[in-house]
């Protein structure tokens, strides 16, 4: 596997147009690599510093000290910055912040056509965002007449048309019910098992972390976890220390081993949950 995106020692504050200082340091000296084709999951307390580290890897901000390079492309480079921005995508909270369009396919195409794609060729990338989705029943309909979940996917599809290598999603499910929430991960589940998308999700959802194959933990403008998420979240000490819970199926056993039963806190989703519990019985 090679790497994508290479955060290096990067330190930032905010600044305003005259470069007065609007913050202090938000970032302070984070490192981190992704691999093209991975699943990295960016969980931290409120303020920590998450969305601040998307902005800087899509090239919305660059850093103040250290250096971002996406695919070898220093963020830095204005001339590059076109570029950056169609190998790696932005899906944001909010869905109704997202859809410009009053129909569902022409939203979809917006991207494509402002990357200056032809016609014909956008017709086909519409048609093919909308079905991996699953929306393209609905490519007439108007994004107000559909769900929250429904949404963001036509959002997550107008990022697909644009063919990204890399997707970022800023808690792309914070706003939806459960089942929106279901059907976006899902979505974002398969993008990067089926299409080879590298996804990097910041969530405050452990059972959503729980499905990348890495998890990352930031706590006031630094990296302090970086492992598999069976790894993460059979660490509920630490996790908790920083604000954070831990998924239900840690969490029960955690709290059986806190109540005497000699309970290994080994699993992270109810399968595995059920199966520490039934050893308890053995
Ligand atoms: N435009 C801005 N100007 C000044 N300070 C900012 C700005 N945006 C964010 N900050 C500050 O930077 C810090 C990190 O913010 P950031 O939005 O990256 O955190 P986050 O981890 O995404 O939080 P949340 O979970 O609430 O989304 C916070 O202290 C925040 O107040
Ligand atoms: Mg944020």
């Amino acid at each position: 596997m090679s790497k994508q995106i290479e955060v290096q020692n990067v330190r930032f504050h905010y600044t305003d147009e005259e470069g007065n200082r609007l913050s202090g340091d938000v970032l302070k000296g984070v490192s981190l690599e992704i691999e093209k084709g991975s699943f990295t999951a960016v969980l931290g307390h409120n303020g920590s510093g998450k969305s601040t580290l998307a902005r800087l890897i899509n090239g919305i901000l660059v850093p103040t000290e250290g250096t971002v390079s996406v695919m070898g492309m220093d963020t830095r480079d204005d001339d590059l910055i076109f570029d950056i921005r169609r190998h790696v995508g932005m899906v944001f909270q909010n869905p109704d912040n997202q859809i410009v369009a009053t129909i569902v396919e022409e939203d979809v195409a917006f991207g494509p056509e402002n990357l200056g794609i032809d016609p014909q060729e956008i017709r086909k990338r519409v048609d093919d965002a909308l079905r991996s989705v699953d929306m393209y029943d609905y490519r007439l309909h108007a994004p107000s007449q559909l769900s929250g979940g429904q949404k963001q996917r036509v959002a997550i599809a107008g990022i697909i048309a644009m063919r990204p290598d890399c997707i970022i999603l800023d808690e792309p499910t914070a706003m939806l019910d459960p089942r929106g929430r279901r059907e976006v991960m899902e979505t974002i589940s398969m993008l990067n098992r089926e299409y080879g998308i590298t996804v990097i999700l910041i969530t405050h959802y452990m059972d959503e972390a729980v499905k990348a194959d890495r998890v990352v933990v930031m706590d006031d403008g630094n990296i302090i976890l970086d492992n598999t998420p069976d790894k993460v979240f059979t660490k509920p000490e630490l996790l908790q220390a920083v604000g954070l819970d831990v998924p239900q199926a840690s969490e029960l056993l955690w709290e059986l081993k806190n109540a005497g039963l000699p309970a290994e806190v080994n699993a992270i989703d109810e399968a595995s949950c059920v199966e520490a519990v039934m050893k308890l019985f053995d």
